[in-house]
């Protein structure tokens, strides 16, 4: 085996295939001609070791636990950037001039309106449908609405749809927490930075001024920064997949959107202040922690363990500081902080989570910080949603502008019955 050539002896015959290196990371066996070498697949559920692209926005080492959006460590932006430059950022490469920051967020702004019918969209809904389900339906409706921008053979297309679905994500989400209740919309208010005008569509009402507290803006501004892209994640993938097929990019992101809503992915941080409130009080975390190292019991610890981390997440660090920061501004306390606290501490130190290299991930404390600010646990996922919507669609344009991009197509293992012969109804 040479330094850049894996060999692999199969069915009798050895064949050689190419190692190939990025920047950083692991190296990849290239095993596209495998099958037609060896009539063989390789076998994967699960894609815990394949690479399903090349791709230069998002960074893991999970064993390290280094998050980096095109090189910049996610520490950093979080501290220092803001969600609209970090989405200038993954979409373009670069960290923007000031003059292109000016002018990316003049245009996302010049977005954030939604199509006047799709009011009417909305009000088809029951009143306590799932904010997830609202956002799955109306981002796959956009496609209906926005007929100008779906061709996405044009790059000039594709530029407006991602701006567009960036701009009326929030918009979108903020209508679906206030259809659930029963107030009337809020219309975006440009003179508002991108996550001001969120909070105030979402908590201000037509018959009173809204002031944004400009701590929570810069909370949740941080929580939409941390969640803007992670990598070849489920959803990510979904988004990719439904996208290689040539479908328009509306679709592919409530594509995305359906599989982030589920609870081992998106949904953990709606299940982990769930778990929070069941445990109620740090005397009942043993009984807890007990339950989710039994074979035999279902239960795990939500917003723990991580398919990539394998040490802390470095989101969740940041995330753990911007509880208190919150709390501060808002001058109140939650006692649910001092439970997850404990549970941290308490699951850090027994041996099952250590071996297994359970950490908290990014979910642990958001949920603490998002109820403080006012959100209902079921807006927890559609606000990942939204935050993730511009790493979906950069992800999307990276693929979609990749020449020698094809249909995602995965191959199985058949294990059901061989051929056999059909029999009639009257003689079975
Ligand atoms: N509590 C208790 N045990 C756990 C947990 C947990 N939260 N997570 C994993 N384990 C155990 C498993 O039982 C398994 O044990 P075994 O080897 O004895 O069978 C082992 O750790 C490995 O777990 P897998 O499920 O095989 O790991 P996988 O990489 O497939 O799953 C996942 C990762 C889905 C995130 C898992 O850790 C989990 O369900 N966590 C809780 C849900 C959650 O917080 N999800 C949010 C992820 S972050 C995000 O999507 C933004």
């Amino acid at each position: 085996m040479s330094d850049n050539q894996a060999s692999l002896t199969a069915g009798g015959k050895t064949i050689e295939m190419p190692v190939n290196s990025g920047t950083i990371g692991p190296d990849v066996i290239d095993i596209r001609k495998l099958y037609a070498q060896t009539g063989m697949f390789t076998y994967d559920p699960g894609f815990t070791s394949t690479a399903s692209c090349d791709s230069a926005i998002t960074y893991i080492d999970g064993d390290e636990g280094v998050l980096l959006h095109r090189g910049y460590p996610i520490g950093q932006l979080a501290e220092h950037s803001s969600f609209m430059e970090v989405s200038y950022l993954l979409l373009n490469g670069e960290l923007p001039s000031a003059a292109e920051l000016a002018d990316f967020s003049r245009t996302i702004t010049r977005h954030t309106m939604l199509h006047e019918q799709l009011a009417t969209f909305y009000r088809g809904f029951r009143r306590d449908a799932h904010p997830m389900a609202i956002m799955c339906g109306v981002v796959g409706a956009l496609s209906a609405f926005y007929h100008d921008s779906t061709d996405i053979a044009d790059p000039v297309h594709r530029k407006i749809s991602s701006h567009r679905l960036i701009a009326k994500m929030p918009t979108i989400a903020a209508m679906a927490y206030k259809y659930s209740v029963g107030q009337p919309f809020v219309y975006p208010d440009n003179k508002l930075s991108y996550t001001g005008n969120f909070l105030k569509m979402t908590f201000g009402v037509p018959a009173e001024e809204y002031e944004v507290i400009p701590e929570v803006e810069k909370a949740m501004d941080r929580i939409f920064t941390l969640h803007a892209d992670h990598e070849q994640n489920a959803s990510t993938s979904t988004v990719r997949l439904a996208g290689s097929s040539g479908a328009n990019p509306f679709a592919c992101i409530a594509a995305g959107i359906a599989c982030l809503w589920g609870p081992a992915h998106g949904g953990a941080n709606e299940a982990a202040l769930n778990m929070l409130k069941e445990i109620g009080t740090p005397d009942r975390i043993q009984h807890y922690i007990d339950r989710a190292k039994d074979k035999n019991d279902p239960f795990r610890l939500m917003g723990f363990g991580h398919r990539v981390y394998k040490n802390y997440d470095p989101r969740a660090t940041v995330m753990q500081s911007t509880v208190r920061e919150v709390f501060a501004a808002l001058n109140v306390q939650d006692p649910l902080f001092e439970t997850a606290l404990r549970l941290e501490e308490i699951a850090l130190s027994d041996p099952y989570f250590a071996e297994k290299k359970l950490f908290p991930n990014v979910d642990f404390y958001s949920g603490i910080i998002l109820s403080a600010i006012g959100f209902p646990t079921t807006m927890f996922t559609v606000l990942f949603a939204l935050a993730r919507t511009v790493g979906w669609v950069a992800q999307w344009n990276e693929m979609i502008s990749d020449p020698g991009q094809k249909i995602g197509r995965p191959r199985q293992l058949y294990t059901g019955p061989t051929a056999r012969d059909y029999v009639p109804v009257s003689e079975r």
